[in-house]
Formats: C-alpha cells, sequence, structure tokens
C-alpha cells in the first residue's frame, strides 16, 4: 500500500512514526515540490492538507484522496483540476471535543462576564457585576453537522437556551431546528451568541456580513470557528464600534497568520486565536483513515465523502 502524502510544515517524523504503528507496512511518500505523476512513484491513496494542484492534478492512479481536516475548501477550489477519485473528509477524528471545549469556554467566558472581569481586574477594580438572564442567552449555531451537534451537546450540560441552523431540517434533542434561508431570520433574530460552524462554500461565504449580524439580538456576541472568508470583517468591527455587537471571539482570517497590522489586533473586544479551535490529531485521524482505506479495499462504503457540488 503506498500513500502519496502533503501537509504544509508537516513533521515528517511524527506523521511517519505514526503511520508505522497504525499502518504497518504502507509506504509514506512525502510530495515534493516539482514532482508529478510522472516523475514520482505511483500511489494508491493521497493524504493532504492544503495541497497544491501540482500535487493532485492529473493523476489517475490514486483512489481516494483524504482530507487531513474537516473543511475541503482548500481542495475544492480547484475545481475539475481534481482527480476524479472520491475526496474524504475527517469525521470528527478527536475534533469535536476540541471544538466543544473551545466553543463552551468562548460562550461561558461572556455569560459569565470574564471578559469584563479581565479588564476591571487590570484596574485593581473590585466590583461585582450583574449576572446576565440565561433566558436571554440563547446559543445560536450556524452548521449542525458532526462538530456544529458536538457543540451543541456540550452546551446543553449549562442549560443555555439553543438553536441551530443547516441545509436539511435536523431533529437534534434540546435545540430549536431551523434550515435553510428562509428560516435564516427567524434564527438569527432568536440569537444572543452566534456560532459558525459551517463549512465555506459559494453559499456561505461572507454569510457573516451587516445585513445578517444586524439582525442578531443587540449586544450579541460572534463566535468565529469555521473560516475567515464567512466574514466580513470591516462590517463586524462597524457593528462593535456601533455596540450591536459585544465582542467577538475568532479563531479563523481571511488571511492566515493575520497581518500584524490587521485592525482585528487592536480591538479589545475582539480575540484573536490562530487557527487552533480543532486541530487534526496525528492517531485519531490515521486510524480513521486506516479504517476507510480497507472498507474500501473490501468493496464496502465509507462516511465522510464530500458532495462536490454541494461542496462539503
Ligand atoms: P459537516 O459535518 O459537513 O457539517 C456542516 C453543517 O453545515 C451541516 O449541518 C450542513 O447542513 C450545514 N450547511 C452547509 N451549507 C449550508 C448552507 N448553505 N445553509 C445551511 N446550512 C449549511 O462539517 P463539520 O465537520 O461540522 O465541519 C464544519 C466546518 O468547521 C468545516 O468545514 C471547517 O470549515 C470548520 N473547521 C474549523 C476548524 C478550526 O480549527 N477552526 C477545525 C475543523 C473544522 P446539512 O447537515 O443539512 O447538510
Ligand atoms: C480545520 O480547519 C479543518 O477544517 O479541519
Amino acid at each position: 500500500m503506498r500513500i502519496l502524502f502533503y501537509s504544509p510544515d508537516a513533521d515528517a517524523d511524527s506523521w511517519t512514526n505514526s503511520f508505522a504503528e497504525i499502518m504497518p507496512g504502507v509506504e509514506l511518500h512525502f510530495w515534493q515540490e516539482g514532482q508529478t505523476m510522472a516523475n514520482s512513484p505511483p500511489a494508491d491513496y493521497a493524504v493532504v492538507w492544503r495541497p497544491p494542484l501540482a500535487m493532485l492534478q492529473g493523476r489517475t492512479d490514486i483512489k481516494a484522496v483524504f482530507n487531513l481536516g474537516a473543511g475541503v475548501d482548500a481542495l475544492l477550489k480547484y475545481g475539475e483540476a481534481l482527480p476524479e477519485a472520491p475526496i474524504v473528509r475527517l469525521d470528527d477524528a478527536g475534533m469535536g471535543v476540541q471544538m466543544a471545549e473551545f466553543v463552551s469556554h468562548a460562550v461561558l467566558r461572556y455569560y459569565r462576564r470574564f471578559d469584563e472581569y479581565e479588564e476591571q481586574s487590570k484596574e485593581q477594580l473590585w466590583q461585582v457585576l450583574k449576572p446576565h438572564d440565561k433566558q436571554q442567552f440563547s446559543v445560536g449555531i450556524l452548521g449542525l453537522g458532526v462538530l456544529g451537534q458536538r457543540i451543541a451537546q456540550a452546551l446543553q450540560q449549562f442549560e443555555f437556551p439553543l438553536l441551530g441552523w443547516s441545509h436539511t431540517m435536523k431533529n437534534v434533542p434540546g435545540v430549536q431546528c431551523f434550515a435553510g434561508r428562509d428560516q435564516l431570520d427567524a434564527f438569527l433574530s432568536q440569537t444572543r451568541v452566534l456560532v459558525c460552524v459551517l463549512p465555506l462554500t459559494a453559499e456561505t461565504s461572507n454569510m457573516l456580513g451587516r445585513a445578517n449580524l444586524s439582525k442578531l439580538m443587540p449586544g450579541a456576541y460572534l463566535i468565529n470557528v469555521a473560516r475567515g472568508a464567512h466574514l466580513a470583517e470591516p462590517d463586524l468591527l462597524a457593528l462593535i464600534k456601533s455596540g450591536h455587537i459585544a465582542g467577538a471571539t475568532l479563531d479563523v482570517f481571511r488571511n492566515e497568520p493575520l497581518p500584524r497590522q490587521h485592525p482585528f489586533w487592536h480591538e479589545p473586544r475582539i480575540r484573536i486565536t490562530p487557527h487552533i479551535a480543532a486541530l487534526t490529531l496525528f492517531n485519531e485521524s490515521i486510524r480513521q483513515i486506516a479504517g476507510k482505506i480497507a472498507a474500501l479495499e473490501k468493496g464496502e462504503a465509507i462516511s465522510g465523502v464530500v458532495d462536490r457540488v454541494r461542496g462539503y
């Protein structure tokens, strides 16, 4: 079994060790700049994260491309230049619990006013703030897929009113579900904390712009753990300045790393993390991919195959 591998800044030793432990006997080939199908060894499968098109273009040997993440926007942007082999995303693989931790922390920080207590502490100010009313602190999750549902499950423990929005209608216990553009306004108008965990597609790009963010409850909060291109950045800054949005926790940006001169760095009501909400875990990911390869080799169906038309 030969696997062609690419991940920018990959720690080759760690990946090699994990593959050797979980898929003994597998031949791992790290793709190098300048290699094509003609001048690189043939491969059965590709395992990739944000690969250059040159790695995959024209390849007819691989039976599937495994994406080392949940989001496939960095692959699907290549459109028809991609090989016809199925593209398979990671299903959770240890990312669900990380997302649940990240989003719970951000929601609790705002709900318990820890952001404001942090500011008070800088001024050595001992002052008790009025607690927020939990019934007015609804959390709306854009995207009720693998990660969105895991976030909802975690937040249920804290008894927040929960709403969720997806493409097709879901039935998630404890979550008021909405689906499609027709129900988006109703979802937004009842949401105090908006969590975005949507895939980036032609339909969802720029969704977090002035028009939609203005429909949130006054004093709303935004938590974006999806992709930077979901957010119209100047609109967020304007809505924070106006007070309609009280704060934002952003893990993803249009340009990553976020440029040093970007105004987000200077807005105290924006909290920035460097795309770490849910990291790809070596062993969990390889174990999942190994299981799916075994199933494919037996001619069985697998989960996580991307619908290229839908875009996720
Ligand atoms: P998923 O299982 O495919 O779920 C996507 C959800 O979005 C589904 O509920 C889907 O609706 C909904 N959706 C998609 N397009 C929609 C539209 N046009 N209108 C309404 N709903 C729409 O994906 P996932 O595994 O939860 O991952 C979600 C995203 O999280 C990834 O694509 C990636 O961008 C991001 N992510 C970020 C990090 C990080 O560290 N920051 C880590 C991992 C993932 P249906 O269920 O009806 O299809
Ligand atoms: C990370 O951003 C992922 O999509 O897995």
